[in-house]
């Protein structure tokens, strides 16, 4: 597995997207890009997803793209041949861990428990998304992990907005959040890419 701090040091925000149509898939990439966010997690949410991901890969050099929402091995193997630079999973099953360890891209498992944090720092890995951020306890939970596991790293996502972004990127234990609020479903589906473009600047100045 390749170092996952390439990831987690291009943007304070990764955003998280979800596309339907494979052909928003450039133009959100460049409107991210434009707005000096040079990073996306491409979730697998729909049917199209690994064409979006590799049209991405392919157009978009100056993006980092990632494949998110993985769930089996299966996915992991098909983002990766699709042109996935990085791995997300939400949580993480031991085969899922040990598929994902041995591809040779970043992965970011997800976490939610300090079990599960032991779990994946048993592998070797010290860099997690913690995930769903909110509902999971915000940012006095990551706080409160920062005492018996401080080597761990987390990129929290899940219920997290520009307002609130701030209160866990001021944590020791944060290098980056995690978000869709980047690319809102009506934007992405009327091609308003300078609202992106403004959120993606918003975004990047939390630097
Ligand atoms: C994810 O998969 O990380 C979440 O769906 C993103 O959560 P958000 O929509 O609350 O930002």
């Amino acid at each position: 597995m390749a170092d996952t701090t390439s990831v987690l040091d291009v943007s304070p925000v990764i955003p998280v997207v979800t596309i339907e149509d494979p052909q928003h898939a450039v133009p959100v990439a460049r409107a991210l890009a434009d707005g000096g966010v040079r990073i996306i997690e491409l979730t697998l949410r729909t049917d199209t997803a690994l064409t979006s991901l590799k049209a991405i890969a392919n157009e978009v050099p100056d993006i980092l793209v990632g494949a998110g929402t993985i769930l089996t091995p299966g996915q992991a193997d098909a983002a990766v041949a699709a042109g996935a630079q990085f791995l997300v999973s939400p949580g993480v099953t031991p085969s899922l861990l040990d598929h994902m360890l041995s591809l040779e891209v970043p992965v970011l498992p997800g976490v939610a428990t300090v079990g599960e944090v032991m779990a994946v720092l048993e592998r070797g890995l010290d860099t997690m998304k913690f995930f769903p951020a909110g509902p999971a306890g915000g940012p006095s939970y990551l706080a409160a992990i920062g005492a018996p596991v401080p080597q761990v790293t987390f990129c929290p996502t899940g219920g997290i907005s520009l307002a609130t972004a701030p209160d866990y990127l001021k944590l020791p234990n944060v290098r980056c959040v995690g978000g869709s609020w980047l690319t809102p479903r009506a934007a992405v589906e009327s091609g308003d890419w300078q609202q992106i473009t403004e959120l993606a600047r918003e975004a990047a100045a939390l630097a």
